[in-house]
């Protein structure tokens, strides 16, 4: 390394014959010797080049050696030259130069001495060149240091998503084990209760009226069940960008007619009424499934978090847009709250207190956004919420 590192000399003499000698002493295949027959003109070199040392004849008409060096002294990117005076006059002249930096300066006499002359430009060539390697070193130490410490940045940060994703799939898990345990507890007592009457020789538990009930029963938690599947696998679609949307053409009226009566057991159970304002059929095309899935989360959050409030349905269209809207007058959301609730997981009202995994509106979003449509909502706490879907004509 220290070997490629070239070095640049510079030598400066009144007299040409003087700095050809010179030049024919030190010059060597690894260095560039640049002659200057005056002070100005070695000062312009100076300030073009970066040089190892540089050697000053002390007598010259003009400025003479010494205040060159003093000058060079001055000036930062010369400051740290070392200087070697070239003098025919006697010793006393060694230190006429005083205050330079310390080991930075030396002599030579005329006339010269060959072997004199040549190891001590090899020893400040020598230091030069160690110095700058050394720089390099520093300036390379300096850089893997600041590489090190980005990559630590970035460790810490991926460790932190990892721990807050691991979180979240505990988290997952705990509500999933719980909404699907409810409807396996609901068909489990069911499942014993049969068994004891069958026992029992308990005709009277299977009349017709009896079996129609327990029927219905079995189905409402089974489809529990398998929504809370679909919405899983749907979840896993939406992160992997495989939700497919297959339109087709159909009144949107009419779907949201046909899904409230789906619904009316469930109003009925709820104590909760609703109202359907869907005069004018709205025609489009869009994936029939999937809108279904969207209005029937929709009801549902409005029965649960509704209050046992009546709801409002209205299905209309303005311009080139269809629009949704579901009403109720329960407990509402606040601002805050209204960002979050779209996002996965995030249940906002009532937690535990209510069945569900947080995952109706995310998905809805989804569907509807994939639809090229937007689902918004306007509410305030205590006051009851809208939402209204968007979707084009
Ligand atoms: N009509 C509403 N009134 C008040 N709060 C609501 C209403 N609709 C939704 N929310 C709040 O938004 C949260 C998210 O709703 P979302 O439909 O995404 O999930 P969920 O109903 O809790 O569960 P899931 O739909 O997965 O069964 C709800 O938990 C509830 O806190
Ligand atoms: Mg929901």
């Amino acid at each position: 390394m220290l070997s490629t590192v070239q070095a640049k000399l510079l030598i400066v003499d009144d007299l040409p014959e003087n700095l050809l000698a010179l030049e024919a002493l030190i010059k060597r295949e690894d260095r560039l010797v640049f002659k200057a027959l005056s002070a100005d003109e070695a000062l312009s070199l100076l300030l073009q080049h970066e040089f190892a040392m540089a050697i000053l004849d002390v007598q010259m008409p003009g400025m003479n050696g010494f205040e060159l060096a003093e000058l060079m002294r001055g000036t930062e990117k010369t400051r740290n030259i070392p200087i070697v005076f070239v003098s025919a006059a006697g010793r006393e002249l060694n230190y006429a130069f005083k205050g330079y930096e310390s080991g930075a300066v030396d002599f030579l006499h005329k006339p010269l001495d060959i072997q004199a002359v040549k190891s001590k430009v090899n020893v400040f060539v020598e230091l030069y060149r160690q110095s700058k390697a050394m720089k390099e070193q520093v300036l390379a130490l300096e850089q893997s240091r600041r590489e090190q410490e980005a990559l630590l940045q970035q460790l810490q940060s991926t460790q932190l998503e990892l721990e807050q994703a691991v979180r979240m799939r505990d988290d997952f898990m705990s509500i999933v084990a719980h909404e699907v345990r409810t409807p396996l507890n609901g068909l489990i007592l069911e499942t014993q209760l049969r068994k004891m009457h069958l026992a029992r020789n308990n005709a009277a538990a299977f009349t017709p009226d009896k079996m129609h009930a327990m029927v219905d029963r079995d189905e409402r938690q089974i489809n529990s069940l398998i929504r809370l599947i679909e919405d899983m696998l749907d979840v896993s679609r939406i992160r992997t960008g495989k939700l497919s949307i297959r339109p087709t053409h159909f009144d949107l009226a009419a779907l949201v007619r046909g899904l409230l009566q789906n619904f009316a057991q469930q109003f009925e159970a709820a104590e909760a009424s609703v109202s359907l304002d869907a005069e004018q059929p709205v025609n489009g095309s869009w994936d029939e499934f999937r809108i279904e899935q969207v209005i029937s989360n929709l009801l549902t959050n409005a029965l649960r978090y509704g209050a046992k409030s009546p709801i409002t349905v209205k299905v209309y269209s303005d311009g080139d847009q269809a629009l949704v809207e579901v009403q109720d007058q329960g407990i509402g959301i606040s601002e805050d709250n209204q960002k979050r609730i779209f996002q996965q997981f995030e249940r906002v009202s009532v937690k535990e207190a209510v069945a569900g995994l947080g995952l109706g509106l995310f998905i809805s979003e989804q569907i509807v956004a994939a639809h090229g449509g937007t689902i918004t909502v306007q509410s305030r706490i205590g006051e009851g919420a809208l939402f209204r879907v968007c979707l084009p004509l």
